[in-house]
C-alpha cells in the first residue's frame, strides 16, 4: 500500500467507475488509504470483470459507498452526481480485454464510447449546474494500445503520438479518448486523460497474461504462448499507476494527457520464462515442474501488436512522478499474491470462463 501521497487541502468527493475491477479496486483501495476524509462512490456493473469482493474491506465504512449500475444509464450518473456533490469523476469502467473484443466487440462499442460519451455529458451538465467549479476534474484512464504498434527501433510513444489503434478494444477507447478531448477542446471540461502500458499485480482477472499464466503453473495447466512469443509489452506495476493517476488527479493540467510507464519492456516469452522460475522457487506444491516444461506456443492473434514502449518524460518533468517498483519486485510480488489468494482467484474460474477459454485456445 503506498504512503500518505499529497496532504489533502478540501476533502474531495470521487465517483470512481470500474471500481470492481483490476485497476479500479487497487485504486479505491489506494485513495480510501491516502485520504479518509474523501467520500468514495463506486459505480461498477459488475461485468464477468468486476467483483465485489475486490471491495470487501471498504464495504460498511462511512465514506465509501458501492452502487451496481451501468455507465450508459444517464439517469443513475445524474443522480449520483447531484445527490453525492461529485467534484472528481475517475473513470476506469470498459471492457478491456483485446481477445474478448475480438470474439464480441459491441460491448466494446457501448461501454467504453456510449458510457464515456454519457458520463462526459452528464458531468458537463453537473460542472455548468455548479457554475464551473475550478477544483472539478474527470480522469479518463486509458491505454497506450490507441497508438498502435511500434517496430523495434520506434521510439516509444508519447503524447504527441498519432492514433492508429488496431484492434476492436483499442479503436473503441481511441473513441472515448477523442470525445474526452473535444469535451475539453469545446466545452472546457476540466478533463484529465492518461495513456497507460500493460498494468500488472493484485486482483488481475485470470483472463490477462499475467495471472493467466500464473493460475496455469499452480494448476499444471500448458502456458499457452501467441505466435513466437516474440511480442513486447511496457509493464506497470499497478500500485505506480495508482500513484500516476492520484498525481494527475492533484496536480494535472485540465485539457492535457499524460503517459504512464514502467519503463520494463519484456518480451512475452521472457516474461513467462521469469513466472516460470518465480513459481518453481516460492511454490511447494506444483503438479508439474519445473514448470517451462508447460510452455506451449499457439496460433498467434489475429492483429496482434509487436510491440508497445511508453515514453513517460512529461508525467516525470511535469508532475515529478516516477515508478517505485522494478519489474523484477513487481513480478515476485504479483506471484506470492496469486500464490496466497487461491480463494480469490479459484471461484473465477467458474463455467462462464471455461466457455470463453475454449473460444480462445481451442
Ligand atoms: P477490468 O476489465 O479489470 O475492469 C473493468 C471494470 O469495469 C469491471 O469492474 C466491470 O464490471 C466494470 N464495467 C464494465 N462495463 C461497465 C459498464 N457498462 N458500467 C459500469 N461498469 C462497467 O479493467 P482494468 O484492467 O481494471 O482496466 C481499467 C481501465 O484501465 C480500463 O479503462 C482500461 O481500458 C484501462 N487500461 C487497462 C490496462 C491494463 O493493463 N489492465 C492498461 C491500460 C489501460
Ligand atoms: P494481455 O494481458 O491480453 O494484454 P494486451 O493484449 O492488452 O497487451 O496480453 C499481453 C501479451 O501477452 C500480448 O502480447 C498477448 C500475449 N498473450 C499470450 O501470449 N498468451 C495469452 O494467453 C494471453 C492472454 C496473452
Amino acid at each position: 500500500m503506498a504512503d500518505l501521497q499529497n496532504a489533502p487541502s478540501i476533502p474531495r468527493r470521487l465517483l470512481i467507475t470500474g471500481g470492481a475491477g483490476f485497476i479500479g479496486s487497487n485504486f479505491v483501495h489506494h485513495w480510501c488509504h491516502c485520504y479518509p476524509a474523501d467520500r468514495v462512490v463506486v459505480l461498477d456493473a459488475l461485468t464477468y470483470a468486476g467483483n465485489r469482493a475486490n471491495l470487501k474491506d471498504l464495504e460498511g465504512k462511512t465514506n465509501f459507498r458501492f452502487v451496481q449500475g451501468n455507465i450508459c444509464d444517464r439517469t443513475l450518473v445524474n443522480s449520483l452526481l447531484n445527490e453525492e456533490e461529485i467534484d472528481t469523476i475517475a473513470h476506469f469502467a470498459a471492457e478491456s480485454h483485446v481477445d474478448r473484443s475480438i470474439l464480441a466487440p459491441d460491448a466494446f462499442v457501448q461501454t467504453n464510447v456510449i458510457g464515456t460519451f454519457t458520463l462526459l455529458e452528464a458531468f458537463k451538465q453537473h460542472w455548468f449546474a455548479y457554475e464551473k467549479p475550478a477544483h472539478h476534474r474527470f480522469l479518463h484512464v486509458s491505454t497506450d494500445e490507441v497508438y498502435g504498434s511500434l517496430q523495434p527501433d520506434d521510439p516509444a510513444f508519447s503524447e504527441t503520438t498519432p492514433y492508429a489503434p488496431n484492434s476492436p478494444y483499442s479503436a473503441s477507447k481511441a473513441g472515448s479518448d477523442h470525445l474526452v478531448r473535444a469535451y475539453h477542446h469545446t466545452y472546457q471540461l476540466p478533463t484529465l486523460l492518461t495513456n497507460c502500458s500493460n498494468n500488472y499485480g493484485p486482483y488481475h482477472f485470470p483472463e490477462k497474461l499475467i495471472p493467466l499464466m500464473c493460475i496455469n503453473i499452480l494448476l499444471g495447466k500448458p502456458l499457452p504462448v501467441y505466435g513466437d512469443g516474440q511480442n513486447i509489452r511496457d509493464w506497470l506495476y499497478v500500485g505506480d499507476h495508482c500513484t500516476a493517476l492520484d498525481t494527475v488527479i492533484q496536480k494535472g493540467k485540465p485539457g492535457e494527457t499524460y503517459n504512464v510507464g514502467g519503463n520494463n519492456e519484456v518480451k512475452n516469452i521472457d516474461l513467462v520464462n521469469l513466472l516460470c522460475n518465480l513459481m518453481d522457487e516460492l511454490a511447494n506444491d506444483l503438479p508439474v515442474s519445473p514448470s517451462q516444461k508447460l510452455i506451449n506456443f499457439v496460433k498467434d492473434r489475429p492483429g496482434h501488436d509487436r510491440r508497445y514502449a511508453i515514453n513517460a518524460n512529461k508525467i516525470r518533468t511535469d508532475l515529478g512522478w516516477v515508478p517505485s517498483v522494478t519489474v523484477a519486485e513487481g513480478l515476485r510480488k504479483t506471484v506470492i499474491w496469486y500464490l496466497t489468494h487461491r480463494e480469490w482467484w479459484h471461484p473465477l474460474l467458474s463455467s462462464d470462463y471455461q466457455t470463453y477459454y475454449q473460444q480462445v485456445y481451442g
